[in-house]
């Protein structure tokens, strides 16, 4: 293969399906017979020329690729600036890219990582080099516009839904006025905490209330429900978003204000809760902050998830040398009972940094709950995929792919 090789990166927080997407990606390009590199570390190793040569990696490690959670090359938080804030930093990757002589750039990530594949679109105007860039859509709060789900959300909302289901029963089973929180993430949205209310299998059941960000927090309000929820059903299931804020607008817990990470890290608004629930009604509520687990747990991820990422993949790359560029491979869905999914194109100006809240009609008019729409929206993504490999003892074969040494770099 002597043709110039096409350059992939993963970027921003891992998922359970991060690697279907690396593994659509590399298989795709061996069909076409072009060489495929990956940088190390996301967009930190186009900037300091830490690539890998994919082409040394047998098909049998690519194809146990899709069975490993994570991001198999490394992510990083860091996002591209302008050229005009940074021309010096993008001379460097103009250097790394010529230097292999690479002219197709495929970015897997989230609204932020669109947002940096948006400004390198413009990477031939701004420094002469002919580059061509596609992004691939990733994110588990699935707040990303324009796709209509985010690789990664489904297996995390078919894991959040399965632990609620389960943990009803404990909580029925036990002493009455239970009280059990689960903390979700998603940054400023709620799609995954509202993905819970699929545990639900019968009107009644957990999660009874659900707190999400895009619903100003009102303590008194939430109080008046939890003793409502407990004086029926004496226990209450209660899902909080990592985002949930208060009428002021600021999240009610933070881990971590940091300017370098991008962003706030969020966290804690189960704790807070709890803390609320044991001064004003001396109720102890047990509290799960699930956290990464929700990234992490590819043994519960969806089969329609890893299916559509590694599609996404797969026809990344057929775009890109096909002539495509600036666009993002979106998800499509049609309208039909049994929908029938695709991929079609959309400008990474238009959803670089954008970030996509739920929308009002699938919130419940109570705005402690969500709409049978949203159900319906939510339930053909909870497919359930293929069991994972199990290695000699037992446990999910996670054995990382092992790429070799930066052999590459520059
Ligand atoms: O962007 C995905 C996400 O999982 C968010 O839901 C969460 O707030 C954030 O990443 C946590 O990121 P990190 O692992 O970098 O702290």
């Amino acid at each position: 293969m002597s043709a110039s090789p096409l350059l992939y990166l993963q970027s921003g927080g891992p998922t359970a399906v991060f690697n279907a997407t690396a593994q659509g990606v590399i298989e795709a390009a061996r069909s076409l017979e072009r060489p495929l590199l990956a940088t190390r570390d996301g967009l930190d190793g186009l900037i300091e020329g830490r690539l890998v040569d994919t082409t040394r990696v047998s098909d049998s490690e690519i194809a146990r690729l899709s069975s490993l959670p994570g991001g198999s090359f490394g992510v990083s938080r860091n996002m591209v600036p302008s050229f005009l804030e940074a021309p010096q930093l993008w001379l460097r990757m103009r250097d790394v890219l010529q230097g292999h002589d690479i002219h197709h750039l495929l970015v897997n990530g989230g609204n932020g990582s669109m947002g940096s594949a948006a400004r390198l679109a413009e990477f031939t105007r701004h420094t002469g080099y002919p580059l061509s860039v596609i992004g691939i859509p990733k994110t588990i709060d699935n707040d990303l516009p324009g796709t209509d789900f985010s690789p990664g959300f489904p297996s995390a909302a078919r894991f959040l839904a399965t632990l609620m289901r389960e943990v009803t029963l404990d909580m029925d089973s036990m002493a009455q006025r239970r009280v059990f929180i689960m903390e979700t993430m998603g940054r400023h949205t709620g799609w995954l905490a509202a993905a819970t209310a699929a545990a639900a299998q019968h009107p009644g059941a957990a999660p009874h209330l659900i707190l999400l960000p895009e619903v100003p927090f009102e303590a008194e309000r939430f109080l008046l429900r939890l003793h409502q929820c407990l004086e029926r059903h004496g226990h209450c299931g209660i899902t909080v978003a990592e985002g949930l804020s208060g009428v002021d607008g600021r999240p009610l817990a933070e881990t971590r204000h940091d300017q370098v990470y991008g962003h706030e890290q969020l966290g804690g608004a189960g704790v807070y809760l709890a803390q609320l629930i044991r001064q004003r009604m001396e109720i102890t509520a047990h509290v799960a902050q699930v956290d990464c687990l929700q990234r992490a747990a590819r043994h519960l991820a969806s089969g329609l998830d890893l299916r559509l990422a590694h599609l996404a993949g797969r026809v990344a790359v057929e775009w890109a040398l096909a002539g495509r560029h600036g666009v993002m491979t979106g998800i499509t869905r049609s309208a039909a009972a049994v929908p029938l999914w695709g991929i079609a194109p959309v400008s990474l100006a238009e959803v670089g940094d954008q970030e996509r809240k739920l929308p009002a009609e699938f919130i419940d008019a109570l705005n402690l709950g969500v709409t049978p729409a949203f159900l319906d929206y939510l339930r053909p993504l909870l497919a359930a995929g293929e069991p994972v490999p199990s290695a000699a003892d037992g446990l999910p074969d996670c054995r990382p792919i092992a790429w070799g040494a930066l052999s590459l770099a520059s």
